[in-house]
């Protein structure tokens, strides 16, 4: 258990046990800090350290909330657990309940999922429902289907998923022998993410662990805003956004479920939020390839935001306070090869904003440029072409 990056800090964990067989583990956490020098090059910072945690077993940071709420599920004997999802959860939750014997369903927006995503629910043996309609109407109905039934629901409404996903803050500050970072730069889509950031930093604090609170970044996708909008809007109330829609399909989020605590997140770290266009995404996502650090669109929003966020202050925008000379650490959410259309449409100068595929695409509009193509080169099977395509 030890081995887990999760169970390894329990002490902090909501299980207080002398029996720990219920737990149900992969190997989660311990996901690596890499330095990305060109990252911050682009985004104009001295230094960038990543904390990819698309290095977990299903390839995103669900697993860490993921094997402590399925333990849970255990624990409480559950026969079947469920989650909507834009992916992600949902290959997180059916990796884990096929250790046990909790039949995991998932529900997931028709055609919006990525292709790596939907294979891995059906290849961990998921009943996987796909609804009719955005991640907004799956959340809906799977929430009303956990009330009316027994099945156990696994979104990050669950408090024993956002319990895990504190456990980020602790693999993180540990690795950094708890040298506390300045700035921690997050995704935002149903908000789960940085809300736990927040509940562990006041917990670590509160405990001593911690003196230094570093400021929670959280960057949505402009098409896919609640957050944002909610915070310029300075009202009290979410301002949902109908219809989300980004090509970051992990944050295409209109209701978010977990917004209260996200803001309490930023309000207890002085921290920020901000939009991205998917321009920038896209390109931010090229620029962290060329560091040899791969990640799904989402995660690209971290660098496309700090670069941004800079720019907006040195444009002398005096409510944001960030310097070149910070300590930041940007969060990467998911595994580049759950998104590879993504990222070779992109290579391949092809990646629209909307595309329709009928087997062709027959209707594209939006277009991305492809700022940091890398395109692939067809050429003969000779030796004597391609060494002179090499120069050798
Ligand atoms: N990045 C990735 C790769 C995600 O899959 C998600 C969320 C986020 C960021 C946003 O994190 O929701 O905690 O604010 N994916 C969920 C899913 C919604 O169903 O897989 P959040």
């Amino acid at each position: 258990m030890d081995i887990s990056g999760v169970w390894r800090y329990r002490e902090l964990l909501p299980f207080d046990e002398e029996d720990y067989s219920h737990v149900v583990t992969l190997g989660e956490g311990n996901t690596p800090l890499i330095d990305a020098p060109k990252a911050a090059d682009y985004v104009g910072i001295k230094k960038l350290t990543i904390k990819h945690l698309g290095w977990n077993p299903s390839g995103s940071f669900k697993d860490y909330g993921m094997t402590i709420a399925v333990s849970q599920a255990h624990k409480l004997g559950s026969r079947a657990a469920a989650c909507a999802s834009t992916g992600n959860t949902s290959a997180s939750m059916a990796a884990y309940c096929a250790r046990t014997d909790i039949k995991p369903v998932v529900f997931i927006p028709e055609g919006q999922i990525a292709y790596g995503k939907l294979s891995q629910t059906l290849d961990y043996g998921a009943i996987t429902i796909q609804l009719k309609g955005d991640f907004d109407v799956a959340m809906e109905i799977v929430q009303d289907l956990s009330a009316e039934t027994d099945l156990y629901l696994m979104n990050s409404i669950n408090p024993f998923r956002l319990e895990g996903q504190k456990a980020v803050m602790l693999d993180l500050f540990d690795q950094l022998n708890w040298a506390v970072p300045d700035r921690i730069v997050v995704p935002g889509g149903n908000l789960g993410n940085s809300s736990s950031y927040g509940k562990a930093l006041m917990e670590l604090k509160e405990l001593g662990f911690i003196e230094k609170i570093p400021r929670v970044t959280i960057i949505q996708a402009a098409g896919a805003s609640p957050l944002y909008r909610t915070l310029v809007s300075s009202s009290r109330e979410l301002v949902p956004v109908e219809h989300a829609w980004t090509l970051a399909s992990a944050i295409k989020i209109g209701h978010p479920i977990s917004w209260k605590k996200a803001v309490r997140t930023l309000n207890f770290t002085d921290g920020w939020c901000d939009v991205v266009t998917e321009q920038e995404i896209a390109d931010a996502k090229a620029i962290l390839g060329r560091d040899g650090i791969g990640c799904e669109p989402a995660s690209a929003t971290t660098v496309a935001g700090l670069k941004k966020i800079l720019e907006l202050a040195e444009a002398g925008n005096s409510e944001i306070t960030i310097d070149r000379e910070e300590n930041i650490v940007a969060i990467l959410t998911g595994h580049q090869l759950k998104d590879p259309d993504y990222t070779v449409n992109y290579h391949l100068d092809n990646l629209y904003e909307e595309a329709l595929y009928d087997t062709v695409l027959v209707k594209k509009s939006g277009k991305i440029n492809s700022t940091f193509a890398n395109r692939p080169i067809k050429i003969d099977a000779d030796k004597d072409k391609i060494k002179a395509l090499l120069d050798l």
